[in-house]
């Protein structure tokens, strides 16, 4: 629909933007802190670790101000579970406590409300080694008592809380050791949910005026085309890779397709009494939600979709060897483009569902992500009007080398083009009616990619490091800084350059 006029952003609207404890902080061994998972992950020689990352720890004051000076009203970071309870279950450690606190107040100092991620793919390793993480259920209590010390020692400060960032990613590209048993996968999945829904009600049992959101990727999927089969393919695959974490989350209840899909696969995870009726005593207050892009499917038969994932790449192997933890290791260099291509849409093929299809609509980042601020208003339309919950966009952004310039610069046009068209999708979205309550794209400052190292950079902040030399770690104002500054204190009327 084309407006004549478009609707202000609100009065208030959160303008900020996104980080997470793992990525940003460095300090992985530093004052008490456990190991995560992320500590200890394989990493190419070729891209840097998360050891260091871009030292927020030491500089979160530094940080702060800068975040200050573009006029954020509201910054999203993480806490890391391992630097609060160090083996996910033990004593707790006052100095990640201190930290946090430090921070959060810095923030306030500041007029900039906290947004806080409670956790954001860093599981305490030692959980992982005790009882294999995510697939016991004692990790629903040890979450919950972590949880439940951050609403304690913060929710006098902190009223917006998201539960798990990602669990759909998580999930799906087997970031939590599922391996190759999809009954297992799913078995995390339901006690993930369950986590979330007793950290839900314990925000709201303990803070008093807290709000508590889900807050999963969500991507725009689309049929390849207008083929009944593939519109109808669409709508499965949006089911699995969307809209099953939010129906649990909002509605308390699994979506009856997808159990039937999990039990005739023998992939049901267990559900025990009383379950269900934890999933639906959890109310969230808002909707919080990533989003890069999307994602165009066609109808695929189970055995033509068993085929395309047993299919053997040179250099990678099949699909069923590749998970998000490992895809980092290949050397892609080696790889013809158009191969990597047909690898990674049939990477989302999930046999007798949707087959994973190029959008020839979609403009691609140097990092082969699409661009599409179209889909975003769509999403937008489509979670407030299945949902009716406030909206949060709590990632979205463009991951690019970016070029240190002399004098201090770095010309980063492309970032500033790609933001531009997703705030513009934002108030349109508002035009259109959604009760949207904030942009918050990814990343405040520059930080190391989940995959692809420190050169992959999203920030407004340019922090000069590389690869393998840690520099002088120097925060550096990107023109997108200036511009998003210029968007901020015009209440996003002024996108311009
Ligand atoms: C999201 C994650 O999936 O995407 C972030 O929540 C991540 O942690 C971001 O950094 C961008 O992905 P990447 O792989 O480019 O870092």
């Amino acid at each position: 629909m084309e407006h004549i006029k478009l609707k202000p952003f609100p009065k208030g609207f959160f303008w900020g933007a996104s980080t997470s404890a793992y990525q940003v902080e460095g300090a992985w061994n530093e004052d008490g802190k456990g190991l995560s998972g992320q500590d200890v992950m394989p990493i190419p020689k070729s891209i840097t670790d998360f050891k260091v990352c871009s030292d927020h720890y030491h500089h979160y004051k530094e940080d702060v101000a800068l975040m200050a000076e573009m006029g954020f009203s509201e910054y999203r970071f993480s806490i890391a579970w391992p630097r609060i309870i160090p083996d996910g279950d033990g004593e707790v450690n006052q100095k990640g406590i201190e930290f946090y606190n430090n921070l959060i107040n810095e923030l306030l100092m500041y007029n900039i409300t906290p947004v806080v991620t409670l956790y954001h793919f860093d599981l305490p390793l030692a959980l992982e080694k005790k009882y294999g993480g995510w697939a016991s259920r004692q990790c629903i209590e040890d979450f919950e008592r972590y949880c439940r010390v951050c609403y304690e020692a913060f929710g006098d400060r902190v009223k917006y809380w998201l539960t798990i960032n990602e669990q759909n990613m998580m999930i799906i590209y087997d970031m939590v050791g599922g391996g190759q048993d999809q009954q297992k996968k799913y078995q995390m999945n339901h006690n993930m949910l369950l986590a979330q829904a007793k950290a839900m009600v314990a925000c709201h049992e303990m803070v008093e005026g807290g709000k508590v959101a889900p807050a999963p990727n969500i991507v725009c999927i689309y049929p390849k085309t207008s083929s009944p089969e593939d519109t109808l393919a669409a709508m499965d695959y949006d089911q699995l890779r969307n809209r099953m974490y939010l129906d649990v989350a909002v509605f308390g209840k699994y979506p009856e397709a997808f159990l039937e899909y999990l039990s005739q696969r023998g992939l049901a995870p267990k559900i025990e009494e009383g379950d269900m009726e934890i999933l639906a005593a959890a109310k969230p207050d808002f909707i919080a939600f990533n989003y890069y892009g999307g994602s165009t499917v066609s109808a695929i038969s189970i055995e033509e979709g068993n085929k395309l994932k047993n299919f053997k790449v040179d250099g990678i192997g099949s699909m069923n060897d590749i998970n998000l933890s490992n895809l980092g290791e290949i050397d892609i260099s080696k790889i013809d483009k158009s191969v990597i291509e047909g690898f990674m849409t049939a990477l989302q093929t999930e046999p007798g569902i949707a087959k994973g299809e190029k959008n020839e609509y979609q403009i691609q980042t140097s990092y082969g992500m699409g661009i599409d601020p179209v889909g975003l208003r769509v999403t937008l339309r489509q979670l407030w009007e299945r949902y009716g919950l406030p909206l949060l966009i709590t990632e979205n952004g463009c991951g690019v080398p970016d070029r240190l310039e002399e004098g201090d610069k770095v010309h980063d046009d492309y970032r500033i083009d790609y933001l531009r068209q997703h705030i513009q999708a934002c108030r349109e979205a508002i035009t259109d009616g959604v009760d949207l309550i904030g942009y918050s794209p990814w990343s405040a400052i520059d930080l190391v990619s989940t995959h692809q190292g420190v050169t992959k950079r999203y920030g407004f902040i340019y922090v000069n490091r590389d690869e393998h030399d840690l520099k002088d770690m120097r925060r550096i104002r990107k023109d997108s800084f200036y511009w998003y500054k210029k968007v901020i204190s015009t209440n996003g009327e002024d996108i311009t350059d």
